[in-house]
């Protein structure tokens, strides 16, 4: 079965880089992102390649090379799922924020609305691969909607979650540690299905890097790796505290741990708290799929990760309070940073916001500085918190384009992000400009505490 035409649906962060770079890996094949969102899909279309909405190192080049050759972003989400073999479903998968599992299992709506939609409009018989992450067991529920409200046509599902991370999504594509397809191995049809994704990968990713499982394995893996990435970094930030009290430094902790290489180094740097639009979300997600089984031992187990995030994001804002002699109102603090990680515009479950949060309950007033993400973002994820009026939020908070403004006459400077030009600024100028004590906390490890000692900063960092 060779696949000619692929439609995906979803052109966020996870079906636009991948689909950008199946297009440019496979030119022979057509492929069409779709979504619901025109103002999306308008900046994934945007002449300039720059202005495309997800930013990501080495990402416009490959979109520039791939887009109206083979690679095209629309809004007609019917006529590309009538055109294409296969359809990749890479819609959102967020938790639940009503009814039963709320704040915990993972909202499959717009899921469902991708299969009753496929179903509606497909004539011939489609492969529908899961890109989003999902429950285990969901493919069973694609499979019965497809099956009961289609027009007799054949489904095969297949499961192929995505491991890439914001930042690095381009290299982690490239060259990924593995792909993962999970299929219907039992039957003739489900094997042929199968080899048509491992085909299409195999332009690119070495043979023995692609893993054929069953579906379920495949579904359960990705909520798996996840959980265990986010343990890790639970793990060390549970060690930065105990750190802080005992004289150890965290790094070097991390150092001789990583180096036995039954552990490794890598997920082992301690931070102000790990966000993304998933860990947490996939971690919830599975402490609710082990409750509705019975397992509350393995339930327990897993939530701790999420406990020990929360703990770490708190205990940061707190200690900015008490270091600032008990109070922070009406002070100003400046944030650098606030996408959830560096090399990324997203800020979804970011730790800034949550600290800022904190501190606004305190009557702090802020001011944030981050290279990538604009101030209608920083707006509408502190408004999404709900915690006060949305008129306070822009009373006390303003965003600025320059890190040394934000920093001037501030009574302390937090980093948030470990963006690589904070490593570079003119810090001896940022101490000069600051109100006495100056005190600089560092949320990321990204500074090194003796020359910013020897500038004149009272500086605390995780984990020393
Ligand atoms: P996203 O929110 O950036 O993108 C999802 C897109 O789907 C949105 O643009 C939305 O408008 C669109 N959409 C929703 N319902 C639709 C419908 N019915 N029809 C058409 N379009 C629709 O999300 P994301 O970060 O790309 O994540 C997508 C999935 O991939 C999630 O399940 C996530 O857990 C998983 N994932 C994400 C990452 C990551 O780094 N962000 C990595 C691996 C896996
Ligand atoms: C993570 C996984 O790494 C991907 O494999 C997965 O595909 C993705 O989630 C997903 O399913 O969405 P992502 O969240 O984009 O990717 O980024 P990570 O590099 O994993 O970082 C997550 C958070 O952990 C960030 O806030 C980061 O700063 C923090 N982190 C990471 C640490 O604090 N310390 C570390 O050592 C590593």
């Amino acid at each position: 079965m060779r696949i000619k035409n692929i439609c995906c649906i979803g052109a966020g962060y996870v079906g636009g880089p991948t689909m950008a770079v199946i297009a440019q890996k496979c030119p022979e094949i057509n492929v069409t992102v779709v979504d619901i969102n025109e103002k999306r899909i308008a900046a994934w279309n945007d002449q300039n390649v720059k202005n495309i909405p997800i930013y990501e190192p080495g990402l416009s080049q490959i979109v520039g090379e791939a887009r109206d050759r083979n690679l095209y972003f629309s809004t007609d989400i019917d006529s590309a799922i009538d055109k294409a073999d296969m359809i990749f479903i890479s819609v959102n998968t967020p938790t639940k924020t009503y009814g039963i599992g709320k704040g915990m299992a993972a909202d499959l709506k717009y899921i469902e609305l991708c299969a009753r939609q496929i179903a509606r409009v497909a004539k011939d018989d489609k492969i529908v691969v899961e890109k989003s992450t999902l429950p285990v067991r969901t493919a069973q529920a694609l499979k019965n909607i497809l099956d009961n409200t289609g027009n007799g046509v054949n489904y095969q599902i297949l499961s192929n979650p995505e491991f890439l991370a914001e930042g690095t999504a381009v290299e982690d594509l490239m060259d990924p540690d593995r792909v993962l397809i999970g299929g219907d191995i039992d039957t003739e049809e489900g094997k042929e299905a199968m080899q048509a994704l491992v085909d299409i990968y195999s332009h690119w990713v070495p043979a023995e890097r692609i893993l054929t499982t069953n579906v379920w394995s495949s579904e359960l893996s990705k909520l798996t790796a996840n959980a265990f990435l986010a343990q890790r970094v639970s793990s060390i930030n549970a060690m930065s505290e105990l750190c802080e009290k005992t004289g150890a430094d965290v790094n070097e902790v991390a150092k001789a741990v990583g180096m036995d290489s039954r552990i490794g180094s890598k997920f082992l740097k301690s931070s102000v708290g790990f966000g993304g639009s998933c860990f947490q979300k996939d971690i919830l997600n599975l402490v609710y799929i082990a409750k509705s089984f019975g397992l509350e031992e393995v339930a327990d187990y897993w939530e701790q990760v999420i406990i020990m995030n929360d703990h770490q994001k708190k205990r940061f804002a707190v200690n900015i309070v008490k270091t600032l002699f008990n109070t922070v109102s009406g002070k100003k603090i400046a944030f650098l940073g606030w996408a959830f990680k560096k090399d990324t515009n997203d800020t979804r479950e970011s730790a800034a916001i949550y600290v800022a949060d904190y501190l606004l309950n305190e009557q702090a007033e802020i001011v944030i500085y981050d290279p990538k993400v604009t101030e209608e973002q920083v707006f509408a994820d502190l408004d999404y918190l709900s915690s006060r009026p949305e008129e306070e939020n822009r009373k006390r908070v303003t965003v600025l384009n320059n890190p040394y403004d934000v920093c001037k006459d501030s009574h302390a400077v937090a980093i948030l992000t470990e963006w690589d030009e904070f490593e570079d600024l003119d810090w001896k100028a940022i101490y000069n400009n600051m109100l006495k004590p100056a005190f600089l906390f560092d949320g990321r490890r990204l500074l090194e505490r003796k020359k910013k000692e020897e500038i004149g900063f009272e500086f605390y960092a995780i984990g020393s």
